[in-house]
């Protein structure tokens, strides 16, 4: 079949397989290819069992695979190939050197960016759809400029801003779409043809174009802003457990007005993921090196927030269990850092479930989807740790019950069966206050949520 044009991903993650999934299925006219380094990766895309898990991400995969989407490990030919390169590989926090623990490892990014030069034999389009900090594609172009070998790449920034768990609606029917250029001729024209892209399924109302720094530094923003949001929330929550106010309450009280809004309130233990952190972090170095100092406090007490809560969340449970876990059985409800993924990166749950082994607890964990990532989060440091996909099985001979991630099998259980054969006295521990609580304290547990005053059978 003969294809209007030829669309590259690079980095067939989180973000490369649905995206261009979506995309390809939308465009029938354009061949799109994802690459990856891994090819074990590329191995799982091209079989039945994908790498990752997404609502409806199956169903696009199967119907637009060998048609006009393919995975390939062979990245030479592809660069060749391409028209427009989007890029997606991971730019994660740096651990090393300068700005290490906040700054962006850009080493992928530069990887891809040479690997274009090397290859290229025409011009492209080649944009950016990790996220990076403002600037990142001045550096892009300087590496692309510095082979002279006659070929133009035009460098777009089009973030991505779908959430796990619901990618492939948020790509479907996104909020909008953003599209960066340098506001030159050529600049225009290639942010054109990206909105053209866009135009076959995003009303054209939803396509926001702007300058490339905006474009880069909205992306950081958004992030910046949602966990605010979720910082902002549980800040409150320790106030509540002391004044005895109730944290939902609250939520659905202020979310009411409509300059508030309702979403991304819910208090919780914490927020994880492998973005929050990582671009905060990156916002506050950026502030930081233009010398904006006041700037980069006020964005990085999100994340101390966040550290505090996750912290406070172990602390009540170790306090509320009579000061010791040794040798107790907890069942930890799900390791995912949000119901709906089998990713864990960034999960609260790393952080209770080694703090909790720290003390001598025996853990349980079970989770619908991400048991095998839990087991690679937890390796070495696992020797008291059992993975267990039944929750009926976890909950056996269990002094605690901990819930972390907001999977609705949690909400359903049948906890009069489970209380009967746990230790006494039992506890449940709510990360995200999901369940009904005064009905597990009528049956016998003792009940501690975020931002709720406890409910126990001791006083
Ligand atoms: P990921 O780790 O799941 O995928 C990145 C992939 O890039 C990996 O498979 C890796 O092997 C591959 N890769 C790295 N260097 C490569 C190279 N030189 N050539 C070919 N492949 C290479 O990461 P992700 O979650 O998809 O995130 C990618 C980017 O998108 C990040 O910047 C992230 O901040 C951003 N983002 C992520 C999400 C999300 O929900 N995960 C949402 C929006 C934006
Ligand atoms: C987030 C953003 O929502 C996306 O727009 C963005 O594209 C993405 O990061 C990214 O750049 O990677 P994601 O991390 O997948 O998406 O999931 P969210 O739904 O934002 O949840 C993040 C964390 O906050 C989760 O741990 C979640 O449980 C927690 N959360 C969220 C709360 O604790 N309370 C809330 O009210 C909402």
């Amino acid at each position: 079949m003969d294809f209007k044009k030829r669309i590259l991903c690079i980095g067939a993650g989180y973000v490369g397989g649905p995206t261009m999934a979506v995309m390809a299925s939308k465009c029938p006219g354009y061949k799109v290819t994802v690459v990856d380094i891994n090819e074990d990766k590329i191995n799982r895309w091209n079989s039945k069992n994908l790498p990752i898990f997404e609502p409806g991400l199956n169903e696009i995969v199967k119907k637009t695979k060998g048609v006009n989407l393919f995975f390939s490990a062979d990245i030479p030919t592809n660069i060749r190939e391409a028209d427009i390169i989007f890029v997606s590989v991971n730019t994660p926090t740096k651990t090393f050197g300068h700005g290490a623990g906040m700054a962006s490892d850009l080493q992928y990014w530069e990887k891809t960016a040479n690997q274009i030069i090397e290859y290229s034999l025409n011009s492209k389009i080649i944009v950016e759809r990790s996220t990076l900090p403002v600037k990142t594609a001045q550096a892009m172009e300087r590496i692309l400029k510095s082979k002279s070998n006659g070929l133009h790449f035009e460098v777009i920034s089009n973030p991505e801003f779908l959430a796990e768990g619901t990618a492939i609606k948020d790509l479907l029917e996104p909020d909008r779409v953003l599209i960066g250029s340098h506001q030159t001729e050529s600049g225009l024209k290639a942010a054109q043809e990206i909105v053209d892209i866009y135009s076959h399924w995003v009303p054209r109302g939803k396509i926001i174009t702007t300058n490339l720094w905006s474009s880069e530094l909205s992306k950081l923003v958004a992030n910046a802003f949602l966990a605010q949001r979720v910082s902002s929330i549980n800040s409150i929550s320790p106030l509540c457990e002391k004044a005895d106010a109730d944290i939902s309450e609250i939520s659905f009280a202020i979310g009411s007005d409509s300059r508030i809004g309702s979403k991304f309130l819910n208090a919780s233990l914490g927020f994880g993921g492998s973005c929050f952190k990582k671009d905060i972090l990156n916002l506050v170095y950026i502030a930081r090196s233009y010398g904006l100092f006041e700037v980069a406090d006020y964005w990085e007490m999100v994340v101390k927030i966040n550290e505090y809560q996750k912290e406070r969340f172990v602390r009540t449970i170790i306090e509320t269990m009579f000061n010791t876990v040794v040798d107790k059985k907890i069942a930890m409800f799900g390791f995912a850092f949000k119901a709906n993924t089998t990713d864990t990166r960034e999960s609260p749950g790393i952080h209770i479930a080694k703090k909790l082994i720290e003390e001598k607890a025996l853990l349980s964990i079970t989770d619908p989807k991400a048991l095998e990532n839990a087991k690679i989060d937890l390796a070495g440091i696992d020797r008291t740790v059992v993975y267990e996909p039944d929750p009926y099985k976890a909950t056996e001979d269990a002094s605690a019950i901990v819930l972390i991630t907001e999977w609705e099998i949690f909400k359903t259980l049948d906890y009069e069966s489970i209380l009967k054969r746990m230790k006494k006295p039992p506890f449940i521990f709510d990360g995200r206050n999901i369940l009904n609580h005064s009905k597990l304290f009528d049956i016998g547990f003792n009940v501690y949520a975020v931002g709720k005053p406890p409910l126990n059978h001791f006083d």
